[in-house]
């Protein structure tokens, strides 16, 4: 625990870290490329989840919509993590003891598990079910925790802010 600490401190002392914490518009940048990237993700990937919950694009076939959008979420996410690092380098030790945090990242990897076994396994038999209106209950089951999750990403994200402590 204590090298831990120690390499959070280091990390918060570099000179990247204090230029994000101390510049209003650095973080503010940062936090405008986050809050785009993961309106992309969300955006995108809500696109998927109410296909496999038969509630909107029900004419196109799972498969071709899913290959058409994931790319672009995919990418969204790489940017969202890469500014969601900065953002925390900037108050690492706060951030490191925040549940909400902690909640936060919990979910985002709840979410990538379902959607490794939508990938794995769920998607095997997609050509059964490609073009129904209301895919099974699995799928709809994979797109229901996937939005629901993404959901509560956002909300823990936002409420961060509202738990750390007054500097
Ligand atoms: C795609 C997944 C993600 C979503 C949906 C998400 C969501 C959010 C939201 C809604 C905010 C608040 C923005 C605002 O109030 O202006 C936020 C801030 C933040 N996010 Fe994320 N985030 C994601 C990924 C990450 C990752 C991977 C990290 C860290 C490695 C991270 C770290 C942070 C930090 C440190 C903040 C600043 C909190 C503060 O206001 O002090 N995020 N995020």
């Amino acid at each position: 625990m204590q090298s831990i600490t120690a390499f959070l401190e280091w990390l918060q002392a570099s000179s990247l870290a204090v230029f994000i914490h101390k510049t209003t518009w650095a973080f503010t940048t940062v936090e405008v490329v986050h809050v785009f990237a993961i309106s992309m993700v969300i955006g995108t990937i809500a696109i998927v989840d109410l296909r496999l919950l038969g509630f909107a694009s029900t004419k196109r076939p799972v498969a071709e919509l899913s290959k058409q959008v994931l790319p672009f979420t995919w990418a969204a996410f790489v940017l969202a993590v890469l500014a969601g690092v900065l953002l925390f380098i900037s108050r690492a030790t706060d951030y490191f003891v925040n549940p909400v945090f902690w909640i936060k990242m919990s979910l985002i990897v709840l979410a990538g598990i379902n959607m490794m076994i939508f990938e794995f396994i769920t998607v095997r038999g997609v050509q059964q079910w490609n073009l129904d209106p209301t895919p099974p209950s699995p799928a709809r089951l994979a797109g229901g925790v996937s939005i629901t999750c993404w959901v509560l990403v956002l909300l823990c994200g936002r409420l961060i802010a509202f738990t750390l402590p007054t500097e």
